[in-house]
Parts: C-alpha cells; structure tokens; sequence
C-alpha cells in the first residue's frame, strides 16, 4: 500500500509518499515549501497564500515521487487535508487532489489536519502509538486528548482564545521580534533571567478538580496582556527583552505540563505524545519529559520536519482511513471548521 499525501492549509504546501500500514507506516519521502512571503506582513495573508499553493503544488507533488523513486502509477490513493484551515488554501490542495484521483482512477481520502498532527510523531517513533495522551500545539490550535485507539479520541480540553502558537507569535511581536515568532522567543530565553519577572499561570489553580470546565482547557490571552504591560513598564527593553522572553515562556509551558499531566492521570496513560509546530520547542519536550517522571511516563515528540504542517502526517492518517474503508469522491469539499473524526464522549 502506498499513499501519496498532499498538504495545503495553511502556508506550508507539501506532499508526501507514505507506505507500509496505518500501524507501521514508512516515511518514503517528504518535500515542505514554506511561503516566507507571509514575514513581511507579520502574518499569513490568505489570498496570498492560495496564489503561492497553486503554483507550487505541481513541482512539489512530483519532487515528492522522485525522492520516493516512484510514479504515479505506484501510488494507491491520495490524501488531501481537506479541514480544517484557510478554505482558498485549502481548496487549491482538494482540488488538485480530486483531479489527481480522477484521472488515475484512484481514491481520494480526505483527511482531517488536525488527525494528521496525532499520526505524525509515530513516523519517527514506532511506539509513539495509543493508546496515549495528545498535545497539540500549533499556531491555530491548541488541544488536549485522550487516543484510546487510532480513530477514538476525547477531546479533554482545549484554548478558551488564542492557541499556544499564536501566544509566541503575538508575544514576539510586542518583544519586537521576527514572525513567526516561537523559535526566536525560545532562544532568547535560554538568556533569559527566569528571577526577573513572573506572570500568573493561566488558568491553573490547585482548586480546580477533574469535571470542572476549566480542569482541562487553556487560555493565553491574559498572558499576552501580562507581557504586554511589561513591555511597556520597561524602561530598557533591550535589558528585559530575554527576561520576558523566558517568564511568559515559563508560564505557558507550566500551564501546558500541568494541564497534560491532568489527562494522563485521569485516563491512566503514561504515554505523551506532542504535535504542532511549538513541539519544536525544547525547553517545553525537557519540562513535559520531568513532569511525566512521577507517573513513569515517556514523552515523544516529532522532529521538526514532522511537528510543522507537512503532508507525511496526512499520508500517514490517510493510510489509517483507507484501512477503515474510507473513500471519498467529488464531492469531497474543502472546510475552514470541521469536528476532528473520530470523537468519543470526554468521559465515555
Ligand atoms: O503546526 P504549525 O507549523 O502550523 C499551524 O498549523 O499553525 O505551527 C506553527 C506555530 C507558530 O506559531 C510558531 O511560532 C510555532 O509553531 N513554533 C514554535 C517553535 N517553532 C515553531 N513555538 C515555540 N517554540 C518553537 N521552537
Ligand atoms: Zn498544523
């Protein structure tokens, strides 16, 4: 079985070829084009966006077959993301898809992007498989889940406004810092002094018990605000910029490894898989890694390459839903929202 995967969302286009099982599946080859056009706008602009998509989809489906060393005739299905992201983005990767399917006379799969996220860190890590608890952490989401199995999931918890990545993107921007902003606010904090400044932990108290609504779910806009007035009661933000850096850092990674740490005790897991873009961040994977020691847990987290939008994700969950007998067809649409397949009652 071999599944070609293609990606469109958001500002990255990728495609990908995936073979093996939805339980062991290989990675044969992943090709990423990053629109930096976004950087000068301090944000992804949408028709843009679509625009860049449209040209680059071809070139980049085909470098994805020759670094797989196959063809089109090799490959058994497509998988498109068809939800949830920016539609005009979304629909140039669809439709391309639809025409692929139809003039190869074979099935396309619609994937949802955020199922691919879960299937990712299992390309690098075999074991990285449910059942286990799901954090993911990306520039538009932000979810807690429990995956009993492939296809079960609970969603435990989630933001209450912005996502974690939009957090480190707006607060690069009040630090007067490139965007996308996480990586650039995860280095200068390692500078950072961490006595200097402190934030409240958003939505994190120890009065919060299991079946409270905010047990669970996250926020981080009142972080953002907190920062915000640092910034401006700086009198020498070239002297406190690392300092902030590393408080709001501090404070959202303590709020997301205590929030993580909820979930798997309350189904038992001792498995913690991370996804997302900000899953790139090191310092957050080494304060997961110590918060899972007590309950003997084991954190995995995809490589870059894997934790960023990219199609061998989409492949990967793809290749799980064609395994489930899913087929989709020409009317197979693209959706800025859409429920993540799969969902079970939080406490079923
Ligand atoms: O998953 P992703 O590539 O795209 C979305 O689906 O949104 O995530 C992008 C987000 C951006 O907000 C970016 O600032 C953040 O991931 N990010 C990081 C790091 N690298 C990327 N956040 C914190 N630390 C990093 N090292
Ligand atoms: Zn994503």
């Amino acid at each position: 079985m071999r599944i070609l995967g293609i990606e469109s969302s958001c500002d990255e286009t990728s495609a990908a070829v995936v073979s093996g099982t939805a339980s062991a599946p290989i990675l044969e080859s992943l090709v990423i084009l990053s629109q930096d056009v976004h950087r000068i706008f301090g944000g992804v602009v949408p028709e843009i966006a679509s625009r860049e998509h449209l040209t680059a989809i071809i070139p980049v489906t085909r470098r994805a077959l020759a670094e797989a060393e196959c063809t089109f005739a090799d490959i058994d299905a497509i998988a498109v993301t068809h939800a949830p992201g920016l539609v005009g983005a979304l629909l140039v990767g669809v439709s391309y898809a639809k025409a692929l399917a139809e003039s190869l006379g074979k099935p396309v799969i619609g994937v949802h992007h955020m199922e691919g996220h879960l299937f990712a860190t299992a390309l690098a890590h075999p074991n990285a498989t449910p059942p286990f608890t799901a954090l993911l952490v990306s520039g538009g989401h932000t979810l807690l889940m429990d995956v009993e199995a492939w296809g079960r999931y609970r969603l435990l918890g989630a933001t209450r406004d912005d996502a974690a990545g939009e957090a480190f993107d707006k607060t690069a921007k009040l630090l007067g810092l490139p965007y996308p902003g996480g990586r650039h606010i995860e280095a200068l904090a390692l500078q950072g002094d961490p006595s200097r400044f402190r934030f409240t932990r958003p939505m994190l108290n120890s009065g919060q018990r299991l079946g409270d609504d905010d047990y669970f779910d996250v926020s981080f806009s009142g972080l953002k605000t907190a920062v915000l007035h640092a910034v401006r009661a700086s009198d020498d933000l070239d002297r406190d910029r690392a300092h902030i850096a590393r408080a709001f850092q501090e404070a959202l990674i303590d709020t997301l490894t205590a929030k993580t740490l909820r979930a798997a005790r309350a189904h038992g897991r001792t498995r913690i898989v991370l996804g997302g873009g900000v899953a790139c961040n090191r310092s957050l994977v080494t304060a997961m890694q110590g918060t899972a020691d007590p309950i003997g847990g084991t954190v995995f987290a995809p490589p870059p390459r894997l934790a960023t939008d990219n199609a061998a994700m989409i492949a990967a969950a793809g290749l799980f839903r064609y395994d489930q007998g899913q087929r989709d067809d020409a009317s197979l649409h693209a959706h800025s929202s859409l429920p993540i397949p799969g969902l079970i009652a939080a406490d079923g």
